[in-house]
């Protein structure tokens, strides 16, 4: 053998062994995140593998879908920490597989010290940052108050500790950070060096995918609440350590805010879209109403002619959103404050008139429909969202969040958890927007006690008279166009669910008045049709991230994750 030849030979064979060696040393992930996974009997889909196995061992050993989905979340809090939580809130809308619909707002509230003005300046300005970083963005959490409450009603499997108990290991034992979790957490240093203190788990110079993340203080909280219930984060030394961290910044919260926090059994908005019959979330979150709307604005018109993505489908489903989003924004709010004009508002005649100015070859200008200001979305979207569909047909969605990642960056130090910049979600100051462009007014004001609107849209979809499809999405403003697209790309353009959930996207959310598109989220030919009529576009990187299940023809479930988020994991049996 020539001597050049003999030496790539022994290199390559090193480079072989070396490699091999890495491999060893390298953190191995026990998780690897599946997007579309067809299941016989149960499904779930989550934000993050190891989620998504503790709602299937669950599952397995004789919880419902509703057991399920409280695992997951309390999972979620020790291995999604820039979203999921127990120092923020939710909503979960409820199947059971004989068919009755029921959903629970655990929304968090405003602290009973709030006040309509708290982030103006003397001259009525909103100060910049106020409520979206730092203790007095956080709103009263909800999130364990509704995983007990939903728990208490549905729950099948008895003792809640066996529920808390797979998140208290995940806590305590440590798992290995994803690539997305490390890069975020890495974005965020700053945030976390500002209002906390080292020595943190979250505080470090360079995360690397794979690094292990345990996190002993969580760890204690979930014990807590474990052995103690609601009470074990509602009162005592959790509830003292939030209070104990609010008062070291600027913020409201007090122990009798903790105390009282209830969550709410809501009426879910239903309404029909042809042969499918549509159950979401009522206020306070907006995603209901607002998508019930927009399908009941589009269902007159034949969108499966108009096809998918063609300028007439998009213009038509744009114009629809716009409409959705000016009411939205005027009429929406936590409806124990304010009394949201609900029925008439999905009333078929107010929705006729509703379109009577769309115009079928031409934009319509946004201020022509109601005034206001605009800016453009500057967070990123981060929530979290679950789909559980158990062996009994029972389903649950379920959405739950901190707002921006990691919430208010301020991480409760006596208790080991993130707490939400939520109050950011109210309307500070009528028709100035926030961190999602969205503008409010008197029916989102700041209210001591009061819940602030949400776009959370956790749906469930009957065909038939049987479970069809579950889905919602993180993605703050965006979630409920993407929630309205997905179910149109399978209910009008025939797709399977993955394709319905992979395709390009786009939103309009009335101000500001333009189509935000994900980069290449369709064809050039679209496009140009859509700036002729007079639409203009704003490209983001990327929308609201679908978590969904579908029952087939054949009765198996097929769960899809978004290649959005790399973590969203679907699994089943
Ligand atoms: N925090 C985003 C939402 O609730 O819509």
């Amino acid at each position: 053998m020539p001597k050049t030849n003999f030496q790539s030979l022994l290199l390559l064979f090193l480079v072989f062994l070396w490699g091999n060696s890495c491999k060893k040393t390298a953190p191995a992930f026990d998780y690897q995140a599946t997007k579309t996974f067809a299941a016989d009997s149960a499904a779930v889909v989550s934000p993050h593998p190891l989620a998504t196995r503790v709602g299937l061992e669950i599952l397995k050993k004789g919880g419902n879908a509703v057991d399920a989905a409280v695992a997951v979340q309390f999972a979620l809090a020790v291995v999604y920490p820039r979203a999921g939580n127990i120092g923020g809130g939710g909503f979960m809308v409820i199947r059971t597989g004989d068919g009755e619909a029921a959903a629970l707002d655990y929304r968090e509230k405003a602290p009973m010290a709030a006040s309509r003005d708290m982030y103006l300046d003397s001259r009525g300005n909103v100060i910049d940052g106020l409520s979206t970083i730092g203790h007095l963005a956080a709103g009263v959490p909800g999130t364990v108050a509704g995983l007990f409450e939903a728990h208490r009603r549905y729950g099948r499997i008895q003792d809640m500790k066996e529920l808390i108990q797979p998140a208290v290991e995940l806590a305590e034992k440590g798992f290995r950070i994803s690539a997305t979790e490390a890069d975020r957490l890495n974005g965020f240093q700053e945030g976390f060096r500002k209002y906390n203190e080292a020595p943190n788990p979250f505080i470090k110079d360079a995360f690397q995918p794979g690094d292990l993340m345990v996190q002993e203080k969580l760890a204690a909280t979930l014990k807590q609440i474990r052995d103690r219930g609601k009470a074990g984060f509602y009162e005592g030394p959790v509830a003292e350590a939030i209070v104990a961290e609010i008062q070291s910044g600027n913020g409201i919260m007090t122990l009798e805010d903790l105390r009282q926090y209830a969550s709410q059994w809501r009426d879910p908005v239903i309404g029909q879209y042809g042969e499918y019959r549509v159950i979401s979330m009522p206020p306070s979150s907006s995603g209901g109403i607002a998508l019930l709307q927009m399908l009941k604005m589009v269902e007159p018109y034949p969108l499966h002619e108009y096809g998918f993505h063609s300028a007439r489908a998009v213009h038509l489903m744009v114009e629809a959103e716009r409409r959705a989003y000016a009411d939205r924004a005027e009429h929406l709010g936590d409806s124990d404050f304010y009394d949201v004009p609900r029925d008439s508002m999905l009333s078929d005649a107010y929705l006729r008139a509703r379109m009577a100015s769309f115009d079928a070859g031409q934009a319509t200008v946004s201020d022509s429909i109601l005034a206001g200001n605009f800016k453009l979305l500057k967070e990123s979207f981060e929530t979290t969202h679950t789909s559980v569909v158990d062996a009994g047909g029972n389903a649950v969605s379920v959405t739950t969040t901190l707002n921006s990642n990691y919430g208010c960056k301020v991480w409760v130090d006596g208790a080991g958890f993130f707490l939400n910049n939520e109050m950011d979600d109210f309307s500070a100051k009528p028709g100035v927007p926030n961190q999602f462009g969205l503008v409010g007014a008197e029916a989102n004001a700041i209210q001591p006690g009061k819940r602030m609107l949400s776009s959370m849209t956790p749906t469930i979809v009957e065909k038939g008279g049987e479970l069809f499809l579950v889905l919602g999405a993180p993605g703050g403003s965006t979630i409920i166009t993407a929630v309205f697209q997905v179910f149109i790309n399978v209910a009008e353009f025939g797709m399977s669910l993955e394709e319905a959930v992979n395709a390009g996207r786009f939103h309009h959310q009335w101000l500001p008045d333009a189509i935000l598109i994900e980069d290449n989220a369709f064809p050039d030919s679209t496009r140009q049709a859509l700036e002729a009529m007079g639409h203009s576009f704003n490209i983001v990187g990327r929308m609201a991230v679908i978590k969904a299940i579908q029952r087939l023809p054949d009765g198996r479930l097929q769960g899809v994750g978004d290649p959005r988020n790399p973590d969203d994991d679907a699994g089943g049996y």
